[in-house]
């Protein structure tokens, strides 16, 4: 769980090249593909779907994507992002009445298990549910749109999350999502956080630029931790 992984957000990206964004930002240096699904129903914001994750894997992009689900209900759609080529598949566990057979799906579809905890959401059903988890998406926003503030406390919960996944001995990424901006990357990766989900702040900027200053911090960080 050494290296810290920058994941990249498409939900502000320019959908009519969406390809091509993906494959600028892992050239500029991002890890990871974030791929938000909204459904205008769990949050009231509408995306795009398993078909279109299909041709982003049809346009050769074979980085790790993390389908991010946030649609009600999740257990139907998760085989059709298994297929369209998900590595992990995260939920939100409001958006389920039986999130342990909603998580056993997922890892029966041959992805890595995420679970996705709201900003003002208690983070104790953890505890029941940790043994199955590959990822915890820590939400510092209240899900559904880009371009949002980041919320501080998500610092305490990152910290709190951060205990039980060391208690529980299991190789479980801590992945932070909503808002983060460079200011907010040194005290996150002080935080343990291993994976940093960032949209509009690289796409809305330049990618290229952002993402080597973000890439640096990570780097001057790994040196002084060694
Ligand atoms: C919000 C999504 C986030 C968001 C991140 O519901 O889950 O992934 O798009 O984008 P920024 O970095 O713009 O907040
Ligand atoms: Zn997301």
């Amino acid at each position: 769980m050494n290296k810290i992984l920058l994941s990249t957000s498409i939900l502000s990206a320019n959908f009519s090249i969406l390809g091509q964004e993906i494959k600028n930002v892992l050239k500029f240096g991002a890890d990871m593909i974030h791929f938000d699904v909204m459904d205008n129903h769990y949050v009231p914001n509408l995306t795009f779907g398993p078909m279109v994750l299909k041709s982003i894997r049809n346009y050769n992009i074979l980085n790790p994507i993390d389908v991010h689900i946030m649609a009600k209900p999740v257990d139907n759609l998760i085989p059709l992002f298994a297929q369209a080529g998900a590595d992990f598949i995260t939920i939100h566990p409001e958006s389920t009445y039986h999130l342990n057979r909603t998580l056993n799906i997922i890892k029966d579809n041959g992805c890595k298990v995420g679970v996705a905890i709201n900003p003002a959401l208690s983070i104790d059903f953890i505890d029941d549910i940790i043994e199955k988890l590959d990822l915890v998406l820590i939400m510092s926003v209240d899900p559904g749109f880009s371009n949002q503030e980041f919320m501080t406390n998500t610092f305490k919960k990152i910290n709190l999350i951060k205990k039980k996944v060391i208690l529980s001995k299991r190789k479980i990424y801590i992945s932070v999502d909503g808002g983060i901006k460079l200011n907010h990357i040194n005290f996150l990766l002080k935080s343990g956080v291993n994976i940093l989900v960032i949209g509009s702040y690289i796409f809305n900027n330049d990618p290229k630029f952002i993402i080597k200053k973000i890439k640096n911090l990570i780097f001057k960080f790994n040196k002084i931790k060694k």
